[in-house]
């Protein structure tokens, strides 16, 4: 079968920098930045993206331009058949692990997006944010609904191809979710009281930096930037021979690191304007759809056209980066199973659709009927969230950095990060000495960290 190419490089990295983008940009980073050191946070996080985030996303793309094949496939043409073809598999399952309760929030943004734009918010008090947000993800059918329309999305793009489903709506999205944060963040910034917002997010204050906070910006780095669960290398299994692999993930981590910036620049300012501690406002969902759509209902003017405009094109600039990275981790899936078990592009996404469609709805039932389903006192979404993002993801990292580092022959590795010597690659050395021992030593502790062993031996 005729394998299909990006057709621009505009077209990949905006694809690739879609993967990225996604609500850890907006629902974690903005927060941990201000209550982790403001700029030093940042400037931890760029030295982990410099120190293992790139060196593990260029060697992901390496891999996958490389082979041109799915990322199962892609691992066991490049370990000529030893077990570390493992780690290919690996990250196909950890994308479709997360997949499934990624689309949970994506739907909910959806919901979120319609609720602002009826201005449903209106003269709602305070207090009553929670009860609206938890009535809501309780219901059995809600939720439900719109993560079919969510998952409807991802599926009509993916089934679209590579070329007029994936890279055509990357090139429309990414545009469009870049002038919505920048158009945020400005109105944000105008606000009244902005300036303390401005400075709770930039300030340096290298005290709050300890070892739990460098861990937890690797972490983030990790997330943010998609690695370990096979999107960058199915992604770039569609690159051709003349993109540039490093300058390529340099701008996929500008660009994600720019709009995670930018969201901070959104959230603060409006929170400080209405005299909120931020450090209240809690981080992730809590934060997203308990206390922001009550910072800018007061913010802006409650039940304004300015507070229906902002909270509406916020949650739609939430709703577009879910969905650009959520259709990054449904084509790993269906570029593993119509590659490797010879189906149609249709048949197989149909396959992967059905699947996300029966574990994400269990998930998002894990709020309402099914939340007495437990394991290790978890409901089941935080299983599909814990068991990724603490376990798989470090796992896979620290995998594929050893793979590419030891054991994948050097050779190879020079000539396809240099295009077959048409590219100059003065960083060749750093780059594996890196994968061969900082980003190993590094992933492995926080792995350790996000297991709770530091916690367990009362380091912390
Ligand atoms: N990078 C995305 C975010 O920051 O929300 C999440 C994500 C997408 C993680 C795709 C992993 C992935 F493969």
């Amino acid at each position: 079968m005729e394998r299909e190419n990006f057709g621009s490089k505009v077209g990949a990295i905006l694809a690739a920098a879609g993967s990225a983008v996604g609500l850890g940009n907006v629902w974690r980073f903005p927060i941990e930045t201000g209550q982790n050191g403001g700029a030093a946070f940042i400037i931890i996080y760029v030295l982990c993206i410099l120190a293992l985030g790139l060196p593990i996303m260029i060697s992901e793309f390496l891999i996958g331009r490389y082979t041109h094949a799915n990322t199962a496939g892609a691992f066991r043409i490049v370990s000529n058949g030893s077990p570390w073809k493992w780690v290919g598999r690996m990250g196909v399952f950890t994308g479709w692990f997360i997949l499934c309760y990624y689309v949970v929030v994506g739907a909910w943004t959806m919901h979120y997006t319609f609720l602002s734009v009826t201005n449903a918010f209106y003269e709602v008090p305070a207090r009553e944010y929670e009860t609206i947000f938890n009535g809501f993800v309780s219901n059995p059918w809600m939720p439900t609904l719109w993560l079919l329309v969510f998952i409807g999305v991802i599926h009509y793009v993916i089934t679209r191809g590579v070329q007029s489903g994936i890279e055509k709506s990357a090139k429309l999205m990414m545009p469009t979710l870049f002038v919505i944060t920048v158009f945020l963040a400005i109105c944000s910034v105008s606000l009244p009281g902005a300036s303390q917002g401005i400075e709770f997010l930039l300030r340096p204050d290298w005290s709050k930096v300890n070892s739990t906070v460098v861990l937890e910006a690797m972490g983030q780095a990790f997330y943010s930037l998609s690695l370990a669960m096979g999107c960058l290398c199915t992604y770039a299994s569609y690159f051709d021979k003349k993109t540039p692999l490093a300058k390529s993930a340099v701008n996929v981590a500008v660009i994600d690191t720019l709009i995670a910036i930018m969201a901070g620049f959104i959230i603060f300012p409006s929170v400080f304007n209405i005299g909120m501690d931020p450090n209240e406002v809690g981080v992730g969902a809590s934060l997203t759809f308990v206390s922001l759509p009550n910072v800018f209902q007061q913010a802006l003017g409650d039940g304004s056209v300015l507070a229906v405009v902002f909270s509406t094109l916020f949650y739609f600039l939430l709703f577009v980066a879910a969905l650009t990275s959520a259709i990054s981790l449904h084509e790993v899936a269906t570029a593993y199973v119509t590659e490797e078990f010879g189906m149609s592009r249709k048949r197989g996404a149909t396959l992967v659709t059905v699947s996300i469609l029966v574990l994400g709805t269990l998930c998002s039932l894990s709020f309402g009927p099914l939340s007495d389903v437990k394991l290790f006192d978890r409901n089941i979404f935080s299983i599909f969230d814990d068991l990724s993002g603490r376990i798989l993801l470090p796992i896979g990292g620290m995998l594929i950095s050893i793979f590419a580092g030891w054991v994948l022959d050097r050779k190879l590795y020079h000539d396809e990060l240099s295009n077959g010597g048409d590219l100059k690659a003065p960083y060749f050395k750093l780059l594996v000495f890196s994968l061969r021992y900082i980003a190993p030593l590094a992933i492995g502790l926080v792995l350790l960290d996000q297991m709770g062993v530091f916690q367990f031996l009362a380091l912390k």
